[in-house]
């Protein structure tokens, strides 16, 4: 069984390169389907999430090929519109086919996404929304028929900022009859660059960014070529790490206006940061600094995707911190592992306290999600001595080659 190696207790140095965005990267393939033609994607992460949707994709009838690092898709002829439950259950990501399915071919079928380890994960605001729109929805016993004749456009106000029932939303009503006004739309950078791609290719949505989307849905989508912006989790993990096993790194194409409130957090650290253009210089000597209270929330509050890294990072700090998940309900499941590696942590129901030890020590770990994969990473580049994590393929879904990037940082890595 495949795992990585690690043996830290280095300060870093050396320099990456981001990645493309995976949560940008899977609603853009999903909005592929809405075009009878064809897309070219530049910059799209060869991750495990992606190559799963591209699978899916080729389920339709959609012709993908890599030329490099450039991904051409030809959506023109689609004779199918179910998504194998193989992948419906793997990669929770595939409801958001629905919205595109719909607007592309007029009914779908997905399997249920169910839960992961980090939380039940419902799809209840997605399926309110999509009815809105027009949507008739029938649920089987594995999985959720949807038919939509003529998708029209409405008012829909969402109880949460749900990242997911956002970008179905705008997949379907881009090419609805009317106009949809989307309230309460979820903020992250991913929705605007999910707009951003769509209005390339011919649609009319303004205010992306804001929690008050207009979308004005249009008969005809044409070609484009599009590069989808850099990941800012991959970014945060990375700035982590220095904050964490100290030294100095260089990253290039980070998307710095997405990462202020990590930024903040680094400075109560105590990590030095310098920017020039789109690269950010790190540095940090000795343990970092606890930060007394910190708590995730929708975007642009502290993101819900870098808490178990930063978690990771606060192990080692000097003092104590508290940490307070608000999105998700079970995202602390990564406690177990750090305390195996010395971690002084206390979980009270979405709240975290950290007490800062001098250094972590390696050894055997076990990845069960994703970000909690990540931080596991960070604490054991960190940690003194050797470490293996095994189930690393949850890595590998949303990190397109974390052992090149910590080799080119100065970790001793290694998969086996
Ligand atoms: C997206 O998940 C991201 N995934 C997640 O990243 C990210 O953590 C999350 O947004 C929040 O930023 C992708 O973009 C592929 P939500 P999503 O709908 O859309 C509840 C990673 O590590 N909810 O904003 O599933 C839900 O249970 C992943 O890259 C409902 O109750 O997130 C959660 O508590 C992990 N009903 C909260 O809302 C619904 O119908 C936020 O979920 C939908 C969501």
């Amino acid at each position: 069984m495949e795992y990585l190696e690690i043996v830290g207790g280095n300060p870093l140095c050396g320099e990456a390169c981001i990645q493309g965005s995976k949560n940008a990267a899977l609603p853009i393939l999903s909005a592929v389907i809405l075009h009878r033609g064809t897309t070219v994607l530049k910059n799209c992460p060869k991750i495990i999430d992606v190559l799963y949707m591209l699978e899916i994709l080729k389920g339709f009838g959609c012709h993908v090929r890599w030329e490099g690092d450039t991904l051409v898709i030809d959506a023109s002829d689609l004779e199918d519109c179910q998504v194998a439950e193989c992948y419906g259950c793997k990669m929770r990501s595939s409801i958001m086919l629905l919205g595109s399915l719909l607007g592309r071919m007029g009914n779908a079928y997905v399997s249920y996404p169910g839960g992961c380890v980090i939380g039940e994960r419902p799809i209840d605001m997605h399926l309110a929304a999509l009815k809105k729109l027009g949507a008739v929805l029938l649920e089987e016993a594995a999985g959720l028929r949807a038919v939509c004749e003529k998708p029209a456009g409405a008012v829909v106000s969402l109880p949460f900022p749900s990242v997911g029932a956002t970008e179905n939303v705008i997949l379907l009503a881009a090419v609805a009859e009317g106009v949809t006004i989307l309230e309460n739309a979820a903020r992250e950078p991913e929705i605007g660059e999910l707009c951003r791609f769509l209005n390339s290719m011919g649609a009319r949505i303004r205010g992306a960014g804001t929690s008050r989307i207009e979308i004005v849905g249009v008969k005809e989508l044409h070609d484009t070529e599009f590069t989808i912006m850099p990941d800012r989790i991959v970014a945060g993990t990375y700035m982590f790490m220095a904050a964490a096993a100290g030294g100095e790194i260089l990253l290039r194409e980070v998307p710095l206006e997405q990462l202020e409130s990590v930024r903040t957090v680094l400075s109560h650290m105590g990590v030095r940061q310098e920017e020039r253009e789109n690269t950010l210089r790190l540095w940090s000597t000795g343990r970092p600094c606890a930060v007394k209270d910190i708590r995730t929330s929708p975007y642009p509050g502290f993101p819900t995707d870098l808490q178990s890294p930063l978690l990771a990072a606060l192990s080692v700090a000097d003092g104590c911190s508290i940490i307070q998940e608000t999105i998700f309900e079970a995202r602390f499941k990564i406690v177990e592992e750090l305390r195996r590696m010395g971690a002084d942590i206390e979980v009270e129901g979405q709240k975290a306290a950290v007490r800062g030890v001098p250094k972590l020590s390696g050894t055997d770990l076990t990845a069960r999600e994703l970000r909690g994969g990540a931080a596991l990473v960070l604490a054991a580049a960190t940690g003194e001595g050797r470490s293996r994590i095994f189930q690393y393929h949850y890595i590998a879904r949303g990190y397109e080659n974390i052992i090149r990037d910590l080799q080119s940082m100065g970790i001793v890595i290694q998969c086996t």
